[in-house]
Formats: structure tokens, C-alpha cells, sequence
């Protein structure tokens, strides 16, 4: 079906074409009108004319009969009002198309996306949650755009500690140490060997002549190297399956992966004259990049000890999903202190033709989360809060709050919603922040059946079913129609009607948070709604119209929850 903004947009587009081509008539759902066009003013400027009077030469051009009455305001607003036959006709096909209104990508894009991206032999962190969460629900929604979505979990496996946590994995013993890492134990191992690295000469020695060995690709070196990373691997996909993210081990390509491309990218970014030397590094000085006193800056591929930088094996990366995998678009949703790193990297790739002008490519920030003080989110003893001990608080949480609302869940399944819950609180309260801004991260907040929040609207999704279990029978839409007697029917199918909007918004500036102010705003209006129009007590057709309207209310709030990553249960 035709989202109805896009009925709207194109029956407006052609009056605005006739006195422009193209000119945008910035069409936004309103809260005047039911929808408002802003594009007047600044066509009118551009054809040299008065405001109003290219308003109303637009409404008598525009064949809006039947579909909307328009009023022109101030300085040359369209408000459209739709008439009740376009309100019925577009909910009745909003009934039979499971996407609820958004169209699917006629031309799919290939996007990789690169998220996550925690380090091997490390745990998981809450400084990995908002590029996890973000980059997650980012894949989903270009999936459900209709695009293909490659994603790239660019763990850190590569680099000189990998030569002590050899060494003491070796002093462990192979089974030893597979069995501590295997139950997620990471960092008691990491420090152990960062313990001994700093006190023994010998071990020092041995983890050095380790590094080399690892780089020299020494098989005996590669496959201790594989337990660790497997491991680590292994233990990733669990804290992804707990937080319900849809990478797999499959989508880990980390660092190591690119080694093998290295000398090629110093080979032409040599053959193209870009690259020089400077205090025995090989660096590339892309232009417009300067330090604080003006100099230029150096982008260090390989390092005076002939070891290959971070930035080395992102921009093989950038040639390989450019050419090997044929994106169109890449995204990285890394933190913001990577900024300057990234564009130095797109600026080099650019430089060097690895990344042509068509392929978008896009550093993804987002802000910090923070503790209760307003400082890097610590635990009470300044250690980082580990994702899994920050996860199962919330499920703890989740679960007592089912207990305190007298749940009759068998433990098994209270256990299960309360996971739900928890994925909900965490996921909803990073997702609908800005992602530019930080957020304090706090539990009782962000679990509270009330307020904006993932479980309040998980509430509400479970409360619509509970509509249609208490109707004893089953239920469907037949011959519904819509007649919104009432200002909050209305207003609630007005809300039902902006799906495709809520989500293209978000979707086109990358801005999960825009779907959740949506997500928030319709629970509001089915609020409203519920308080005003009896459902269940109704009878005949206004019954019917009354289902159907909580029926869509209840797939458009599951919908948009899949679509940032979050469950809907059908019972809370
Ligand atoms: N592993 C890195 C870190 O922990 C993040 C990698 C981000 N992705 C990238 N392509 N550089 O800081």
C-alpha cells in the first residue's frame, strides 16, 4: 500500500513541479492539521513571489478533493486535514500489509556496518553497549527497509599483548586455560598475564620473542593464538544471544583478518605518491587534518618497528568491503573519540580511490554513557561495568517487579519475561537517547512500567493483546470500517497512519531515537484512547472499528520494537 504521506506528497508534488520541478514541499505530519506542508516560503523565494499568494495558486493546482481540505496559515502553511473516506481507506489497507505502510527498498543497497567490536581475551563492557545496541538496531532497520546488510564485528585480535597472554596461556596449560576462558572468566586472565608481564624479566622476554613469532606466522604460534580467540569468540555470541543481538561468529572479521592486505596498501598508497616518510614511520598526510599548532597530521600506517598501525588494517578493510564485497554504503558506529581517526581514514581511502564518491561512507558517534555523579559509568570500586553483570542486574530487577505485580507466571516463564524486560529497559533507555548525547544510566528508570521506556511500551503491546484474550473468541478485521467518531479515534488513526513516516525519519538520518519518540507517542494516543472509547463493552460495528484500531496499535508496537531490537510479549 501507499503510506498515506506519500498519497499526500504526490498529489502535492505535482502542483508545487508546475511552479518549480522538483521544489519539496516539506510535507510533516502536524499537530494543527493533520498534516502540514512548510515548502511555500522557500519556493516562493526562489520564484521571486509573495508567500500566500503561491499558496493559494498551489491549493487550486493541488488535487487534493476527497483526500484532504487544506487551509493556508501565517506566511504560507498548508494544513491538510484528511477526509474521513482517505482516514477508512488507507486504515483498511494498513489491515492486510504486514509492514504496516513502509515500502520496501525498491533498489537494495548492500551497507556494511561495522559495530560492536570488543577486543579478544577482554570482557565486555559497558563501553561496547551503545555501538552494540546502536549498530544492532541500525542492521535491523536496513533490513527491513529492504536492504542487504553485511555487518563487520572488527574485534581487536591483533597486536603485541597477544604475545603474554600466549605466554600464559602456555604456563596455564592448554586445557586449564580453555576452561577459565570458556566461563567468560577474560579479564582475570588478562590481568594475570599483564601481573607477570610487568614482574618477570624471563616472561617479558618470552612474550616478546611470542610477538614476533605470531607476526612471522608460526603455525605451533597461530594455533595457541586460535584458542584464545575462539574463546573470546564463544564468549561474545553469548553476551550477543543474552542481549538478543543478531551478530553471529560468522560476522566477526577482526583486525588479524586484514594482516595479509597490509603490504599491499603500503604498496599503493606508495605507487600513488602518497605516502612519506617521517621519523622512520610510513604516514600518509591527508589534507586538512592539523594538530593544534597548525601542523599537518600524519596518518601512521607502519610504525618505525615495520609493525602495521590500527589505521593499516582499516583502511584494508575499507578496500575490501568496497571492492571485495561491493558496498554501497559503510558504516561505523564507533565511539566519538574515534572521530579523527575514521576521517582520516576515509579521507586516505578517498585519496587513494579505494573509496569512490558513490559509495557513502559514514562515521556513526554517539555520546557516552554515564553514572549517577555524571562521570564515566563505574562500579563503586572504579572497575568498568562488565555488559553481563549490567544485564542480569536488570533481569534481577525486571523479575522482582513481576513478583511485586503479583505475576502468576510459572518461574520458568517469569524468568524468561523478565529477560525481555531487562533487553527492553537497557536497549530502549540507549536507543531512544540522541545517539550524540550521553545518557546516566539508571536502572530504576529505565525498568519502569511507567514513563517513556522500553518496558512501558512493551506494557502496552501486552495490554492490547490481553484485549483480544479477554474476547474469548477469535477476531478478525472482515468487513471493518472506520468512521473515528470520536477526537481520540482519530487521533490514535492519525498516529497508526505515520508509521512509515516515524520509521523513514529515523531510518534516513540514522536516528533510532526518532522511532522511539514515535513508538512513545502512539502508546499515548491508544492511552487516550482506551480511556475514552470502551472497547470490550461496545457492540456491533463500533466494536469491530474499536478492535481494529487496537489490533493495528498492538502490530505497529511490536513492528517498530523488532525493528530497534526489542521484544514485544504477548502477556506481562
Ligand atoms: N576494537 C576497537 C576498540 O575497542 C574498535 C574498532 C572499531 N572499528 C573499526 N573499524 N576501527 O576500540
Amino acid at each position: 500500500m501507499a503510506s498515506t504521506y506519500d498519497v499526500l506528497l504526490a498529489r502535492l508534488q505535482v502542483a508545487f513541479d508546475t511552479l518549480e520541478v522538483g521544489a519539496d514541499p516539506v510535507l510533516r505530519t502536524s499537530d494543527r492539521g493533520d498534516y502540514q506542508a512548510n515548502g511555500v516560503m522557500a519556493l516562493a523565494k526562489r520564484v521571486g513571489r509573495a508567500p500566500r499568494e503561491v499558496a493559494d495558486e498551489i491549493v487550486g493546482r493541488a488535487d487534493l478533493e476527497g483526500v484532504a481540505s487544506v487551509e493556508v496559515a501565517g506566511p504560507g502553511f498548508l494544513n491538510l486535514t484528511l477526509n474521513p473516506k482517505l482516514l477508512n481507506d488507507q486504515l483498511v489497507a494498513l489491515l492486510d500489509d504486514p509492514r504496516l505502510g513502509v515500502a520496501s527498498a525498491p533498489a537494495p543497497s548492500t551497507v556494511i556496518i561495522d559495530y560492536s567490536a570488543p577486543n579478544v581475551a577482554k570482557e565486555m563492557h559497558v563501553g561496547h553497549l551503545r555501538s552494540t545496541v546502536i549498530g544492532d538496531a541500525l542492521a535491523r532497520m536496513y533490513r527491513f527497509a529492504g536492504h542487504r546488510v553485511i555487518a563487520r564485528n572488527h574485534v581487536g585480535d591483533w597486536g603485541t599483548p597477544f604475545g603474554m597472554l600466549i605466554e600464559h596461556l602456555l604456563d596455564l596449560g592448554e586445557d586449564e586455560a580453555a576452561a577459565n576462558l570458556s566461563i567468560g572468566d577474560l579479564d582475570s586472565f588478562y590481568r594475570a598475564a599483564r601481573v607477570k608481564f610487568d614482574a618477570d624479566d624471563t616472561f617479558k622476554d618470552r612474550s616478546r620473542a611470542r610477538v614476533v613469532a605470531l607476526q612471522s606466522g608460526d603455525p605451533e604460534t597461530r594455533r595457541l593464538w586460535r584458542i584464545l580467540v575462539d574463546q573470546s569468540i564463544a564468549y561474545f555470541d553469548r553476551v550477543y544471544g543474552h542481549l538478543d543481538v543478531t551478530l553471529t561468529p560468522e560476522d566477526v572479521v577482526g583486525e588479524s583478518y586484514y594482516n595479509h592486505m597490509l603490504e599491499e596498501v603500503v604498496r599503493d598508497l606508495d605507487r600513488r605518491g602518497l605516502l612519506v616518510e617521517s621519523d622512520g614511520a610510513l604516514c600518509v598526510f591527508p589534507p586538512g587534518f592539523t594538530n593544534r599548532d597548525g601542523e599537518p597530521l600524519p596518518l601512521i600506517i607502519q610504525k618505525r618497528d615495520e609493525g602495521f598501525g590500527y589505521a593499516a588494517s582499516d583502511l584494508a578493510a575499507i578496500r575490501d568491503r568496497v571492492s571485495a564485497l561491493h558496498a554501497d554504503e559503510l558504516l561505523y558506529v564507533v565511539g566519538t573519540p574515534q572521530a579523527q581517526h575514521l576521517e582520516m581514514v576515509f579521507a586516505v581511502a578517498r585519496l587513494a580511490g579505494w573509496l569512490p564518491d558513490r559509495v557513502r561512507c559514514e562515521h556513526v558517534t554517539f555520546g557516552n554513557v554515564l553514572g549517577p555523579d555524571r562521570k564515566m559509568f563505574k562500579t563503586r570500586g572504579g572497575e568498568t561495568v562488565k555488559l553481563v553483570a549490567l544485564l542480569d542486574e536488570a533481569i534481577e530487577r525486571a523479575d522482582l517487579s513481576l513478583l511485586r505485580r503479583g505475576s502468576e507466571l510459572k518461574a520458568k516463564q517469569r524468568v524468561h519475561l523478565a529477560m525481555q524486560i531487562a533487553r527492553a529497559a537497557i536497549k530502549y533507555a540507549d536507543l531512544s537517547t540522541e545517539r550524540q548525547h550521553d545518557y546516566v544510566f539508571d536502572l530504576d528508570r529505565m525498568i519502569a512500567f511507567e514513563g517513556d521506556t522500553g518496558p512501558y511500551l512493551q506494557y502496552a503491546h501486552a495490554r492490547l493483546r490481553s484485549i483480544f484474550r479477554r474476547l474469548g473468541e477469535p477476531w478478525s478485521a472482515g468487513s471493518v470500517s472506520f468512521s473515528l467518531g470520536a477526537g481520540e479515534e482519530r487521533h490514535l488513526a492519525l498516529g497508526l497512519l505515520a508509521f512509515p513516516e516515524g520509521f523513514e525519519m529515523s531510518f534516513a538520518a540514522l536516528q533510532p531515537h526518532r522511532l522511539c519518540v514515535y513508538l512513545f507517542d502512539l502508546a499515548q494516543r491508544f492511552t487516550a484512547f482506551y480511556d475514552a472509547c470502551p472497547v470490550l463493552s461496545s457492540v456491533g460495528a463500533l466494536r469491530d472499528e474499536r478492535l481494529a484500531l487496537c489490533d493495528l496499535t498492538a502490530r505497529t508496537l511490536s513492528l517498530g520494537l523488532s525493528v530497534l531490537g526489542i521484544d514485544a510479549p504477548e502477556q506481562m
